[in-house]
């Protein structure tokens, strides 16, 4: 019988055999800092900014994987230049709940929103408020009892046997099968968290590669791996990254329990669509990064982890048609810059995509926004991307967009980096290797009245029955 001791028996050299069989690893770094100002610009590295974090995965943040996470580092920042304790933040494009989690350490309170439904299963792990360290024996009795279970989990999901080899969706479906069938804790959603790994390793898919791709080096790797003894080593990446995720909310446990008072309030809310969903109180701050405009599907890209949790083909179907920019606009936003953009692009699909990703990205924010009181900050984490080859500022046209809605434009700024992980060893590749990121500061006017705003329908289609704010009567949007 396996047991805790798996790891001593195989050493730490086995979890690297696993990788290099399976896929090579990528490193991410960071230009110097400078803090150079020009036009309201300034050149920055955050992660010297904010020094005592030394490690973009500390405490909970690296127990799930997510495309295009934030780097803990400028929410930290946002949090400490722009909020007090005890404020609510808002971030309507939570994706895996960085706002939450340093919300929580830094005693405000957070409302997080997400279309993608895995932000409910890894929130109240991120944030786990247990007062006593778990046992890793109590861990260790589930997992021995995982392996001798007989009951499977097949998920709802029609093409599950294309992705798998049959031996290991066998016993994928039995591990998934006990742990399924568990009502809840923390134990069993420690095994989730590392099932949810090893499903994506033990698949055909490639692992650092956002979308779902079976690839014939998967395959030759996986009949690699089916020639050796597979099982344990399947065994040993499931206990030791559970055994990884118990260290790490014990931390958890240790950095916050001697914080007797009250850390911060978290309330989570996944498969919204924020375009369309009004924020359900009034709010200190926005601390948000919206989706890349970039086809950057998320809710693709987690699919896997969808169905192994529970969720059927048609929930995910749905949610994958709200996705940002992958739907209708059904106003037209307009700035001085976007205008320019729109008029340079000849492709009519590109156009829609412009169109539709500002449309959704603003009525989003602007949701949020309404819910700040005056004097509140807004900050926006963004990149530049290129459309047909056309640099488009989102910044900018974000500034142009709410300086007119009674927003004032207070500064931005740009942190270059090297690479960014989207998922993993897909890099963001630009000519000089460097690529920018820009968070801008928008503070909401003093004298900015929320209740002057008109209110109207946004859709008249059953799908979409909340009312959200729109644009005031005069103002020039659309
Ligand atoms: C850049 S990611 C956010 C990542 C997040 N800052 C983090 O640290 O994990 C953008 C998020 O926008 C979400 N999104 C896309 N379309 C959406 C919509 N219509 N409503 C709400 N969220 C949406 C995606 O699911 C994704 O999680």
């Amino acid at each position: 019988m396996k047991n805790c001791n798996l790891k001593a028996q195989f050493g730490s050299g086995l979890q690297t055999h696993i990788e290099g069989i399976l896929f090579s690893t990528d490193t991410e770094s960071e230009a110097p800092a400078d803090d150079t100002e020009s036009d309201g610009v300034a050149l920055v590295s955050f992660r010297e900014l904010v020094p005592e974090i030394n490690d973009t995965g500390y405490l909970t943040h690296a127990i799930f994987a997510y495309p295009a996470k934030f780097i803990p580092q400028v929410v930290r920042y946002a949090i400490n230049t722009y909020t007090k304790e005890g404020d609510w933040i808002i971030d309507p494009f939570a994706g895996s709940g960085t706002v939450g989690v340093e919300a929580y350490l830094c005693k405000r309170n957070a409302v997080l929103l997400d279309l993608n439904l895995l932000l409910n299963h890894i929130m109240p792990l991120k944030i786990y408020n247990g007062k006593d360290r778990l046992d890793e024996a109590d861990l260790c009795k589930l997992l021995d009892d995982m392996r001798e279970s007989r009951h499977p989990f097949i998920p709802a999901w029609s093409n599950v046997a294309y992705w798998y080899a049959p031996e290991i969706l066998e016993v994928l479906s039995r591990y998934w099968g006990f742990i399924n069938n568990m009502d809840g804790g923390v134990y069993p959603t420690i095994i989730k968290s590392a099932l949810l790994k090893v499903n994506r390793r033990f698949s055909y898919t490639e692992d650092r590669t956002p979308k779902l791709a079976r690839s014939k080096r998967k395959l030759e790797a996986i009949a690699e791996l089916l020639k050796e003894n597979w099982r344990e080593q399947l065994d040993e990446m499931v206990y030791s990254l559970s055994l990884k995720t118990l260290k790490n909310l014990n931390d958890f446990v240790m950095h916050t329990q001697h914080q007797c008072e009250h850390l911060g309030t978290v309330e989570f809310h996944g498969g919204v669509d924020s375009s369309y969903h009004s924020v359900p109180r009034a709010c200190d701050a926005l601390i948000t990064s919206p989706p890349y405009l970039q086809a950057q599907e998320y809710i693709r890209s987690t699919k896997m982890d969808l169905f192994w949790l529970g969720h059927t083909e048609e929930e995910i179907r749905e949610l994958s048609r709200l996705e940002i920019p992958y739907r209708k606009a059904d106003r037209l936003i307009q700035t001085e810059t976007l205008d320019k953009i729109r008029k340079m692009l000849t492709r009519d699909d590109l156009q829609k995509r412009l169109d539709s990703y500002f449309c959704h990205t603003v009525n989003a924010l602007e949701n949020s926004m309404n819910q700040l009181g005056p004097g509140a900050t807004a900050c926006i984490f963004v990149g530049n991307p290129r459309i047909d080859g056309i640099t488009v500022e989102l910044w900018r046209i974000l500034v142009e967009y709410f300086t007119e809605r009674g927003f004032v434009f207070e500064k931005v700024y740009e942190d270059r980096i090297k690479t960014r992980k989207l998922f993993g060893a897909r890099k963001n590749k630009n000519p000089d290797g460097m690529k920018s990121e820009f968070l801008l500061i928008l503070k909401k006017s003093t004298t900015y009245q929320t209740s002057s705003r008109q209110y109207e329908s946004v859709l008249q289609d059953k799908e979409h029955p909340v009312r959200v704010p729109r644009k005031s009567p005069d103002s020039d949007a659309s």
